[in-house]
Formats: structure tokens, C-alpha cells, sequence
């Protein structure tokens, strides 16, 4: 500990240099040609202009040339027959009759706010009209634009499109960068990029040098690294005032970016959607023959229960028909409106995971049969239920019929073959019936949607900073998202939008929807914000556009205190600092860390790829006990999910030398899909590992301890603490307990939610979900002793600071003996220390 310090600014000094020099690795061509590796990053915030010298002059030269060289390119293709085609398509769209406006009011003003119809040409016509205008003025070698989108599809699929526009291969001078994978070459000039990869390239570039132009889209989201965004551009736009800055927003809250910005010019595209008609759900039942007393007539108790008598009658004389229970379904959704729509506070609590199929079901049938051509966009929740659905349409007479309707899913992270499907006509009169999350409210557009069907939900995460439990929970979505929804049924023609509540849980609904910052924990926007040296975190997030709670903000700085990234004063620690530079939640890089320092790497990645990637192990819903026991048998009385995701991965991996990785995964209900996802992430966490010099070219020295399974449960559980439960095996049942929310549960799909004892007394766990009880879905069981030696940080205020948090813990579970342990152990290392 003496030579602690020592160490520290060495490690230091050693990287922040290995940082830029993994920037170069990573995102090499958004640099300038012009070298700013040998400048330190906090002298390069404010840069004297670089004096005239032959070398510049040449640099100069050189410019023009490839700008002209540009210019006429773009001439050519612009020129040729295909290249017309594409222009007339172009101007076809709403956006281009703004183009002058818009190329002016960027010339005149540093930021502006542009909203417009989904659809009307935003993300792919804007920037290029400033790429194509900068050519035009010879600027072209010199320009460089960077795009945000929210998603990483859209930032793949949207820059395929402005490169096919330009008639050019992706990677020329438009091109894409997402979370570890990208094209794009030394001359790209347009970058369309996730908001997270222009966030990790603040850290190491803070003035965005070079940059000409920052498009951040799709703000009305709100999403968290947006809102984090802004606050460093707004910083930022005082020390660069050539840069521009433009914010792109699909709904019409513009005001509220423009007055952040000081009131910044807005400009609006006017959209060309044709008229939707919006069914709710009193008049889709009554449709089907059923009367429904409007909400704002049944006023007090008494008059709900006529209602509900009614219902009943009315049920009765349907006799429960096919339709009957799908309509029963729509009622119970209504019924609960009489309980809690009036405090909206409690809206996410009242209601089930999904809105009856049936229902659903109901509404495509009479969609197919009795209405005109066009296809139908329904939107779910989520992923499973989306699959779940899809196999109930499947096997319906009528929508599961291959000639007559085309169902289709639609996901982030499905095969691109299949998200063609998507966007294509079906022939012969076939149906399309596309099934989707929000995602198709905004980033993607399918044009021949006639109609709409909106279970007025979403599933969002959100953050319970009193618990500090983030819970993820179905819940409605704001009134500018049904429009939103509303609007995709009438990009060609008239549509019809069925919204499966009634109109007053609409007229209830929020009008947006709340800021990710205000619901989700933000440890790693904390940790970049020191890492940034953006001054101190509260004060910081207070100048967000909607500040977040203290407590939120709290509970993240003392977090991070916990795992040893922030130390007492706030200040990034070592591992705070090797943290921030690994794009993986703060435990998960200190588990990747841990794993290269205790030589067990390779194991220790792919939990860590695992874990960030999602569950390789699928759980089909009608073949769930198949699946659980073929997981089970990866676990061998090892009680850890993440011991045998390791197993299933190894395996897997064995399997695929051998050409049989498929029909491994076959047997044993695994996604080779996501398999090989974190095949690939592996390769890239040993990369960035090797980039802060925590381990070298050969892996083989980093895995000498690999197969010793205490440590890689220890492991395990210094980066997951404190996600730490206690175990109590009773005579049928266990009893879990967390400090922060009593009694919880597990998930069944645990290999420890459904063995009799686990002879561990701890488990620890990397995510624990709130639904109406707590639950936690993974876990490993782990002994008294490694709990004492590897749970919390012993850097934190020394050993004394870490006996205190771990024994808080220790009296909460009620654990004198393991703490007099504890009290002693840390004696003799004291002793061992001075001796030393
Ligand atoms: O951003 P915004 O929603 O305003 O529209 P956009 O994404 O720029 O799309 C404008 C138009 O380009 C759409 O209406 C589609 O017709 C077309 N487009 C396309 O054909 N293929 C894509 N991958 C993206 C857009
Ligand atoms: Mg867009």
C-alpha cells in the first residue's frame, strides 16, 4: 500500500497515453489527417491556431485536390441516368423543398433545431445536403459531419441508404461506427454513428477536433447519452465557435431544445402524411357488438359497477365465444381504468404484461377480412411477446394461411436478410403484418402501412432511486408516441389506426414520455463525466435540460465509491479511469480487469460478453422445461449461471471446430446467433484489454488459473458486488434476502430457481428486475471467505473503510461470527503489510 500512489500516477501517465493511442485503433479516420496524438488531451481543449509552415502549406494543397477530386465525383453520379433517378426520388421528399432554408439558417446560426414528419427525409437527406453543399464549395476534403442515432440499426441501415444515394459503397464518404464494429475509410466524410461511440470519442478528444458539423437525432427520444450529449456540446460550442451544431426531433416539443440552446432557430418540414382515422377501443367493441359506458359517465363507485354488471351480462350472452374472450381481455384492459387512470402515477402498476392476444388477434382477423389492401403495423411490447404472438397467428386459420397474410417480426437484432422482408411489397395480394417495438415508431419507416394496431404500451426501463432497483416493466407510452404510432398508417394513403385502450387512458396519458436520465441508475454517465473532468457530478447533471433527482445522482457516486472507480473525494481512481476507457458497464470492466490480473481471463470474458450481450440460452414458452433442464446440465451442481454460460460457450466452441456448432446449439437451446456475438466480443474485450495495458499479445499467460473455478467465482463476485443476496435453505423452500429489498425471488430460468438447496450462503448476482416482486436473474453461489476477501474494495478509505461497509452488511444478514473472521483477517494483513 506504501507504493501505492507511486504506482498509481505512473499507471496513470502510461494511460492516458495507451488511451489515445486505442482511440487511433478505434476510430482512426474520424481523425484529421493533422497528428494530435503527441498533444495531451487536456492541453488540446484549447488549441492555438497551428502556425503557417511549409508542411501546411503542402497539407493545404493536398486538400484541394482530394475536394475537387470530390466535387466532380459527385458530378458524375449526379449526372448519370441512375444518379437521376435517384435525385427525382429525392426531391420527391418533403424535406427537399426546405433545402435552402435549411443550408442558410446553419450558415447563419451555430445551432438549430429542425423537426418534421417521420419519414419527410430527416436523417438521410440533411446531412447530406450539408455533405453536397460542402463539396460544392470545395470544402469537401476538409468537412467532417457526424450523425447520432439512438440505435445501432439505424445507424447502419440509414448510412446504406445515403451511400446508395450517393451512389457510392458504404465505407467511401459516408460511413458507419456503432459499439465495436463500423465501416468507414481514411475519406469518409459523413459518419453516422451511435450517440455512445461520439460520447467515448469526447474522452479522449474533447474539442472534437476537426469536426465541422455534429447532427445529433432522433432528441425527442430523450434517451440518456442524448441528454448527456447536449450538455457537453452546449460546453463545447463556447470553445469551438466554427462548429455547428444541428438537433433533429420527430415531434413538435422543438421549443424546449431551442431555449437549452438560448433560442436556437427552430425550422419545421412539413410532412405530407395523408389523414389517419384513430379507432379506440369503445368503438372497436362496439364494432364487434358490444356497448362499453364511456369512461367520464361512470363517476363513482356505484355507476362502475353497473358497468361491470353489464360486462357480465353481456359475456354471459356471448357465451364466451373465441371473440367474447378477446373482447373480455380488451374489458379487463378498461376496467382498470376505474381503479387508477386518474392517478397517473400508478398507471405502469395496474396492468398485465401484455394486452390480451386475443384481441389482437381479433382486430387483424377483421383487418384481413373486411378491409382494403395495405399492410398493417402492430406494435408490442417486446421481444417475447412479439414471438409469443407470432406463434399464436401462426397456427390461426386465417392469418396463419401463407397465401393470404405475410407476418413478420421486427427487431434490432434480427438478420439483415430478413429486415429486407420488411421494407418489401409482398405479391399476389398478400397481407403484410408487420409485429414491432417502438422502435418502428420513429427510426425505421416502412412505406405501405394502412394500418395501425397500438397496444398503447411499451416496455421501459425505469429506476427506483429509493430501492435503487431498476425495474423494467410494460408501461403506457405518452400521448406523442400513440400519435406517433398513429401517424405510420398513413404515409400512402388514408389510414386506420386501432388503438386497443379507450379513449380515456389516451386522454390520461402523459403528453411525452419521461427523459431516460430521470429513469435509469447512471454509473457510467457518472464515470464519464469524471473521466471527461466535466468538475463535480451534481453539479454537472443540474445543467442536463431536465435535471435528474440528487438522489438518483447520489446513489451513483456512492456506487461507484463501493466498486473503487470514484475514491472518497470524488476523484477517478485507477480503475475508475481503466473503467471508463472499456465500453461495458463499470462491475462488468472490473470483472474483465480482475479476470487479466488473476490470470482467468478467458472464462471471465465470455461472462462478460455474456453478460452484455444478452442470455445465449433461449426458453422457448412451449418448450420451457426442455430448455431449463438442457441449461441445468451446463450448470453440474455448480449453482452459476455464469459458470455455465461458460460450459455452454466452451462447448460451443468445440462444437463449431468441428462444423457442428448448429446442431449443438439445436440441442442444447442455444442461440448460435448470440453465440457468436460474444465469440466476437471476446476477441474485441482482449483488444481493449491489451490497449490499457493490462495483458499483451499472448492470452495463453493470462489463463494459467482458468479452469480454478473458487476463482473465477471470486471473480465474479468482486465485480458483481454488491448484487449479493443471502441464501437460507429451508425444509421446501429458499430464502433469499438483498439489504436493499428483503425476500426476493428467482427467475425459473436460473439454474438456481428451481434445485431444492444450494449449499452456498451467498449468491451474487449481476441484474435483479423489479416486476411485482423483486427477482434475479442470474446468479452464483459463493463461499463465507470469498465473500470476506473479494466482495467491496479494499482501496476504499483503507482497510478500515472496507471492514465498515462489509460489516454493515454482514450485521444486516446477521452474520457476527463471519465479521470476528473478518476483524481478524484483517489484522494479520496489516501485520503482513508492515512487515513488508
Ligand atoms: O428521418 P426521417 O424520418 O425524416 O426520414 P428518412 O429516414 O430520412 O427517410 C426519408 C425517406 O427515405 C423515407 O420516407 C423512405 O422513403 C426513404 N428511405 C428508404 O427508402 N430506405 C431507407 N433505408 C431509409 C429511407
Ligand atoms: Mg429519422
Amino acid at each position: 500500500l506504501g507504493v501505492h500512489k507511486e504506482v498509481d500516477a505512473h499507471l496513470l501517465a502510461h494511460l492516458s497515453q495507451k488511451a489515445r493511442n486505442k482511440w487511433d485503433f478505434m476510430e482512426d479516420s474520424l481523425h484529421n489527417s493533422s497528428d494530435s496524438r503527441s498533444i495531451p488531451a487536456n492541453e488540446r481543449m484549447y488549441e492555438q491556431p497551428e502556425p503557417v509552415t511549409h508542411n501546411s502549406v503542402v497539407k493545404e494543397k493536398i486538400l484541394q485536390r482530394k475536394s475537387l477530386q470530390l466535387h466532380h465525383q459527385q458530378q458524375d453520379w449526379q449526372e448519370s441516368p441512375e444518379g437521376q433517378k435517384m435525385l427525382e426520388f429525392r426531391r420527391s421528399l418533403p424535406a427537399f423543398k426546405e433545402k435552402d432554408a435549411f443550408l442558410r439558417v446553419i450558415s447563419q446560426s451555430q445551432v438549430v433545431v429542425v423537426s418534421g414528419e417521420t419519414g419527410c427525409g430527416k436523417t438521410t437527406q440533411l446531412p447530406q445536403y450539408i455533405l453536397e453543399s460542402e463539396i460544392e464549395a470545395a470544402r469537401g476534403a476538409v468537412c467532417n459531419i457526424i450523425c447520432t442515432q439512438p440505435r445501432r440499426i439505424s445507424a447502419m441501415s440509414v448510412s446504406e441508404r445515403v451511400a446508395a444515394e450517393r451512389g457510392e459503397k458504404l465505407g467511401e464518404s459516408v460511413g458507419y461506427k456503432v459499439r465495436l464494429e463500423g465501416m468507414k475509410g481514411r475519406d469518409t466524410r459523413l459518419l453516422f454513428c451511435t450517440t455512445g461511440v461520439l460520447l467515448r470519442r469526447l474522452l479522449v478528444d474533447r474539442n472534437l477536433k476537426g469536426v465541422t458539423h455534429v447532427i445529433v437525432d432522433e432528441i425527442h427520444e430523450r434517451g440518456m447519452n442524448e441528454d448527456f450529449l447536449l450538455i457537453v456540446l452546449k460546453e463545447l460550442l463556447h470553445h469551438r465557435p466554427d462548429l455547428r451544431l444541428i438537433l433533429m426531433s420527430a415531434t413538435l416539443n422543438a421549443e424546449l431544445f431551442s431555449s437549452y440552446f438560448n433560442g436556437a432557430p427552430t425550422m419545421h418540414i412539413p410532412g405530407f402524411t395523408f389523414p389517419v382515422r384513430a379507432h379506440f377501443l369503445e368503438d372497436i367493441l362496439e364494432r364487434t357488438g358490444y356497448r362499453l359506458t364511456p369512461y367520464n359517465q361512470i363517476d363513482d363507485y356505484g355507476q362502475e359497477k353497473t358497468w361491470k354488471m353489464q360486462k357480465q351480462a353481456q359475456a354471459f350472452r356471448k357465451r364466451k365465444s373465441h371473440i367474447a374472450s378477446a373482447v373480455e381481455d380488451a374489458l379487463e384492459v378498461a376496467e382498470f381504468k376505474g381503479y387508477s387512470l386518474r392517478t397517473q402515477d400508478s398507471l405502469s402498476c395496474w396492468y398485465p404484461d401484455s394486452i390480451g392476444f386475443n384481441l389482437i388477434e381479433h382486430v387483424l382477423c377483421h383487418i384481413v377480412k373486411n378491409e382494403r389492401s395495405g399492410a398493417v403495423l402492430v406494435f408490442m411490447t417486446g421481444w417475447d411477446d412479439i414471438t409469443s404472438l407470432k406463434d399464436q397467428l401462426q397456427a390461426h386459420p386465417l392469418l396463419g394461411d401463407q397465401s393470404r397474410v405475410l407476418l413478420l417480426a421486427c427487431h434490432g437484432s434480427m438478420a439483415s436478410s430478413e429486415q429486407r422482408l420488411i421494407f418489401e411489397n409482398p405479391e399476389g395480394g398478400v397481407r403484410k403484418i408487420v409485429l414491432a417495438t417502438n422502435m418502428a415508431e420513429t427510426s425505421i419507416t416502412i412505406n405501405d402501412v394502412v394500418f395501425v394496431v397500438d397496444i398503447g404500451k411499451a416496455k421501459e426501463t425505469s429506476y427506483d432511486a429509493l430501492n435503487n432497483t431498476p425495474c423494467l416493466l410494460p408501461s403506457w407510452i405518452s400521448k406523442a408516441a400513440a400519435r406517433q404510432r398513429r401517424g405510420r398508417a398513413g404515409r400512402v394513403q388514408p389510414g386506420e389506426c386501432y388503438h386497443l385502450y379507450p379513449r380515456c387512458v389516451y386522454d390520461a396519458f402523459a403528453d411525452y414520455q419521461l427523459p431516460e436520465l430521470l429513469r435509469t441508475p447512471l454509473q457510467s454517465l457518472c464515470l464519464q463525466i469524471k473521466t471527461l473532468q466535466l468538475g463535480s457530478i451534481s453539479e454537472f447533471l443540474s445543467r442536463a435540460l431536465q435535471p435528474p433527482e440528487p438522489l438518483s445522482v447520489q446513489n451513483a457516486i456512492e456506487y461507484l465509491k463501493i466498486i473503487g472507480a470514484l475514491d472518497e473525494n470524488e476523484n477517478l481512481t485507477v480503475l475508475g479511469h481503466k473503467l471508463a476507457m472499456l465500453p461495458v458497464e463499470p462491475k462488468l470492466g472490473k470483472m474483465l480487469i480482475l479476470g487479466a490480473i488473476f490470470k482467468c481471463l478467458d472464462p471471465i470474458m465470455t461472462i462478460v460478453a455474456g453478460l452484455s450481450v444478452r442470455d445465449p440460452f433461449v426458453m422457448p414458452s412451449d418448450k420451457k422445461d426442455l430448455a431449463e433442464s438442457a441449461k441445468a446440465q451446463f450448470a453440474a451442481r455448480d449453482y452459476s449461471d455464469h459458470l455455465a454460460l461458460i460450459r455452454a460457450y466452451d462447448g460451443w466452441r468445440d462444437a463449431e471446430a468441428q462444423q457442428a456448432g448448429y446442431e449443438y446449439c439445436w440441442r442444447n437451446f442455444l442461440s448460435s446467433q448470440t453465440l457468436r456475438a460474444i465469440d466476437s466480443l471476446r476477441k474485441q474485450f482482449f483488444y481493449l484489454l491489451k490497449d490499457i495495458c493490462l495483458v499483451n499479445n499472448n492470452s495463453e499467460t493470462y489463463n494459467t488459473w482458468s479452469h480454478e473455478e473458487h476463482l473465477l467465482r471470486a471473480v465474479i463476485c468482486a465485480g458483481l458486488f454488491p448484487g449479493i443476496s443471502s441464501v437460507v435453505n429451508k425444509d421446501k423452500s429458499i430464502a433469499l434476502k438483498t439489504m436493499e429489498d428483503g425476500q426476493v425471488l428467482l427467475y425459473s430460468s436460473s439454474v438456481n430457481g428451481c434445485v431444492p438447496r444450494i449449499p452456498f450462503p451467498w449468491l451474487v448476482f449481476n441484474e435483479k428486475v423489479k416486476v411485482n416482486s423483486v427477482f434475479l436473474r442470474d446468479s452464483t453461489g459463493i463461499s463465507d471467505s470469498v465473500l470476506l476477501l473479494f466482495g467491496g474494495n479494499v482501496s476504499r478509505g483503507g482497510l478500515d473503510g472496507h471492514l465498515k461497509m462489509l460489516g454493515g452488511y454482514l450485521e444486516f444478514f446477521m452474520k457476527p461470527e463471519l465479521a470476528k473472521t473478518y476483524l481478524s483477517l484483517k489484522m494479520g494483513l496489516e501485520e503482513l503489510i508492515q512487515k513488508k
